[in-house]
């Protein structure tokens, strides 16, 4: 069985006032989450206050995205051991507002998935079309180029130190949930592509769907066969919305 993650992208928001209410609210309520995995992913300047206050508890760390490079010239870049320094155990790359805002390749984020395994960090790949993308039918050829990006870099194997992230654009901070089904239906997908390389990843890796996920909405996707938790965005600025995705995911 595959442990549930429900992670929270808390994106550029908050203020060092805020994360400790926000993350002392989660840690009050923690006991309700059984079996999922909670997770969460501040801005990088507040990584270390949050790592202070989720210490001694089983609240996961991650960053929100991380350079390929090990060290050197490349300002305003974060290296992947920076972030094992100070206590992440996640790291998203390929997010959809990296890809379209700041034009990140598949090459790029292929690199930065490997740097960060290197590293020791788990990459959370994000993957997803656009909505255009889904209404010319080839949803299934974008999320098999993203993914295909990392596995000829790395090898499939690789992907089973890793998680993944289906985030259809056109689903991100909109409001417009993917049904159970649309997104199940990315999410087999996913994972058949990868069966065909290797059944053992296939089976293993968590696969997290992401976009408009909150507390109304999260117990009809989590309880489909191939998604395995959540990357949640707006819901998870507020502690009892995202502790209510992490009840959803209790079984
Ligand atoms: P929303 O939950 O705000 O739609 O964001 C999803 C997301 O992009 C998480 O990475």
């Amino acid at each position: 069985m595959r442990q549930p993650l429900v992670a929270g992208n808390w994106k550029m928001n908050g203020s060092l006032d805020s994360v400790t209410p926000l993350v002392e609210g989660i840690k009050a309520g923690l006991d309700s989450v059984t079996t999922a995995e909670m997770a969460v992913c501040p801005p990088y300047v507040y990584i270390p206050t949050v790592a202070a206050l989720l210490a001694g508890t089983s609240i996961a760390l991650g960053a929100q995205d991380v350079n390929d490079q090990e060290s050197g010239a490349y300002t305003g870049e974060i290296a992947p051991n920076m972030l094992t320094d100070v206590g992440c155990k996640y790291a998203i790359v390929g997010h959809s507002e990296r890809r379209s805002i700041y034009g990140e390749s598949d090459a790029f984020t292929a690199s930065k998935f490997a740097a960060a395994r290197k590293a020791g960090l788990v990459p959370i790949l994000c993957v997803g079309e656009l909505l255009e993308e889904r209404e010319q039918g080839i949803t299934e050829q974008v999320v098999a180029r993203q993914l295909g990006a990392v596995i000829e870099l790395e090898g499939v194997a690789a992907l089973g130190d890793a998680v993944i992230a289906y985030e259809p654009v056109w689903a991100i901070g909109t409001g417009k949930t993917a049904t159970p089904d649309q997104a199940q239906e990315v999410h087999a997908f996913i994972r058949g592509k990868l069966a065909e390389l290797d059944a053992d990843v296939a089976a293993k890796v968590q696969i997290l769907y992401g976009g408009s996920m909150n507390a109304g909405n999260a117990a009809e996707l989590l309880s489909m066969a191939d998604i395995d938790g959540g990357l949640i965005g707006g819901a998870s600025l507020k502690p009892e919305d995202f502790l209510a995705i992490g009840i959803a995911a209790n079984r």
